[in-house]
C-alpha cells in the first residue's frame, strides 16, 4: 500500500504526542491507535514509540540544537514526529533515506504540509553535523530520566543509581511462568526447546523460564491452553513467598491484571479458597480473563481494599497478598512512560495510599496469618518507609525476614525492613517485599 510507512511515522507522532503532551500511558495510547496500522508495520510501531519515549530527553535536546525557534504548542505534533525521524537515524536498522523520505511525508499526512521541509532538514543536518557524537547536555539528557527520579534514586541508592539508570533504559526479556499445575519450568524448557525457542532458568526462582529472544505468545507451547503465562520472574517471589506457610484462605488484594493471582492458584492444592478483588470494574476483568485461561478458579470483586467493610465476609483470610498501587519505578524498562508521566509529588500521595490500604487489610487477617507487602517501586518511601512506619504504630506486626528459598537471597538487597530486587539484577525488574505476621495474642 502507498505511503504505508509514512502512516506508521504519523501514527507513532500520535502515540508520542498523546504520552509527552496528553499525559495518556505509552499502552492506552497504543491501544488505541494500533488497529490503525497495518499488520505488518506493527512491530515497527511499537518499536519507534517505545524507543521515541526511553530517549525522550535526548532526542529532545538533538531537537533544540536543530530548530531555530521551538515549535508552537499546536503543532506539538511535529515535535513528536521529529523525535520519531531522529531516533530513526540513531538507533534503529531503518535506511536513512527511507527513514528521512518516510517522515517527511507523515508530516503531510499530518496535515502539516508547511513543516515538512523543516523535518526534512532537521533530518539531514542531523546525519551532517554528526550530532550522535556530539552527547553531554545535562544530567536528564544523559540518562534520559526526569532530574527529579535521578534525584530521588540518588538518595535512596547511592550506589546504585547509574546501575539502575542503565537497566531503566534498556529492553526488558521476555520471562516466562511454567504453570506448576501442569509441568515444571524444566520441563517446559524442554518444551520450548523442541520447537526451536531457546530458554534459560533462574536459580531462586523455581517456575520462571527466560527466552533468550521475545516471541508472540501464539508462538509458546500451550499457552493457550494455560500452560504458562507471561510475568517478569521477580513478580515471581510473591506467590511463591505467600505460599511457603501452606495457607488455605487467601486475598489477592490488588489483582488486577491477575499475574499473582493466577500464579497463587497455580501452587494452591485441594480445596484452596482465593479471593481476589481490585478496586478498577474494568481492569478486573484481565483477572477473569486470565484466571479462565488457565482454567483455575477465584471469587473475583470490584472492591476498594481500603474499606473491607464494603465487602469482607468477617472470616479472616490465612494469607493475604498487598501488590500495591505504586510509582511502578522498578518497571521503567517496560513502561518508560513512566519517566514523563509520574511527577516527584506522587510517591507521597502513594505513600500515604499503601499504609492505609496496610492498616485496613491488617484488621481482616487472622492471628498468625502473614501479609506480603508488594511494589514494583524502586523508592524507599513507598516500600520500607511504609512498612516501617506500619510496624511502629502497630504492636501485633512483626516482619518475617526467612525468605522463600535461599537462592533468591542472591537475588535480593536486604533494606531496613523488606527486600528489594533492583531492575537489572539478573534480568529482573525491580520489586520491593516485606512479609509481615500478625501475632498471636
Ligand atoms: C501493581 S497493580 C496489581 C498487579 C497484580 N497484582 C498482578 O500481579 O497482576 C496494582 C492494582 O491495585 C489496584 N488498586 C488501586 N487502589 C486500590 C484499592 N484501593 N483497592 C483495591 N485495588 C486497588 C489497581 O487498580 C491495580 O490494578
Amino acid at each position: 500500500m502507498a505511503n504505508a510507512g509514512a502512516k506508521t511515522r504519523a501514527l507513532a507522532a500520535e502515540i508520542v504526542d498523546a504520552v509527552a503532551n496528553g499525559g495518556q500511558s505509552l499502552d492506552a495510547a497504543l491501544a488505541q491507535q494500533e488497529g490503525r496500522v497495518l499488520p505488518g508495520e506493527r512491530s515497527l510501531l511499537r518499536m519507534l514509540c517505545f524507543g521515541v519515549v526511553r530517549n525522550h530527553w535526548q532526542l529532545q535536546h538533538w531537537i533544540g540544537k536543530l530548530i531555530d525557534r521551538p515549535l508552537k504548542k499546536r503543532d506539538s505534533i511535529i515535535n513528536a514526529l521529529l523525535a520519531v525521524g531522529l531516533f530513526q537515524l540513531w538507533d534503529t536498522r531503518v535506511p536513512d533515506h527511507a527513514a528521512v523520505s518516510q517522515t517527511v511525508e507523515a508530516a503531510r499526512q499530518l496535515r502539516r504540509p508547511q513543516l515538512a521541509g523543516l523535518v526534512n532538514a532537521c533530518m539531514r543536518r542531523f546525519g551532517r553535523e554528526h550530532l550522535v557524537e556530539q552527547l553531554g547536555g545535562t544530567e536528564e539528557v544523559t540518562w534520559n530520566h526526569p532530574a527529579w527520579l535521578i534525584e530521588a534514586l540518588r538518595k535512596d541508592w547511592p550506589d546504585d543509581v547509574e546501575g539502575i539508570l542503565e537497566a531503566n533504559n534498556a529492553r526488558a526479556p521476555m520471562w516466562l511462568r511454567a504453570n506448576a499445575k501442569r509441568q515444571s519450568a524444566a520441563e517446559y524448557q524442554a518444551r520450548l526447546a523442541d520447537e526451536g525457542i531457546a530458554a534459560d532458568l533462574l536459580a531462586g526462582i523455581p517456575d520462571a523460564v527466560r527466552l533468550r529472544e521475545p516471541r508472540g505468545v501464539d508462538e509458546l507451547p500451550g499457552f493457550m491452553e494455560g500452560d504458562a503465562s507471561v510475568q517478569d520472574a521477580a513478580a515471581q517471589i510473591a506467590a511463591r513467598w505467600l505460599m511457603t506457610g501452606n495457607p488455605s484462605r487467601v486475598l489477592d488484594a490488588c489483582a488486577a491484571p491477575g499475574g499473582k493471582s493466577g500464579h497463587l492458584l497455580e501452587l494452591g492444592g485441594e480445596g484452596f479458597d482465593l479471593t481476589a478483588i481490585d478496586s478498577d470494574a474494568q481492569r478486573i476483568e484481565r483477572v477473569r480473563e486470565n484466571h479462565e485461561r488457565l482454567g483455575l478458579n477465584a471469587t473475583i470483586m470490584v472492591a476498594d481494599a481500603s474499606n473491607p467493610g464494603e465487602w469482607w465476609d468477617g472470616t479472616p483470610f490465612d494469607a493475604i497478598l498487598l501488590d500495591a498501587p505504586c510509582s511502578a519505578t522498578g518497571v521503567i524498562r517496560r513502561h518508560p512512560d513512566i519517566k514523563l508521566l509520574r511527577r516527584a509529588s506522587d510517591s507521597n500521595d502513594l505513600s500515604a495510599l499503601q499504609g492505609a490500604i496496610l492498616g485496613a487489610l491488617w484488621q481482616v487477617l487472622a492471628p498468625g496469618g502473614r501479609l506480603l507487602y508488594v511494589t514494583c517501586s524502586v523508592l524507599a518511601v513507598e516500600n520500607d518507609s511504609v512498612v516501617q512506619g506500619f510496624l511502629e504504630t502497630h504492636g501485633d506486626a512483626v516482619e518475617d525476614a526467612l525468605l522463600p528459598n535461599n537462592n533468591v537471597r542472591d537475588l535480593m538487597r536486604r533494606k531496613a525492613c523488606g527486600y528489594q530486587v533492583l531492575p537489572g539484577t539478573a534480568g529482573l525488574d525491580g520489586f520491593y517485599y516485606a512479609c509481615l505476621v500478625k501475632k498471636v495474642s
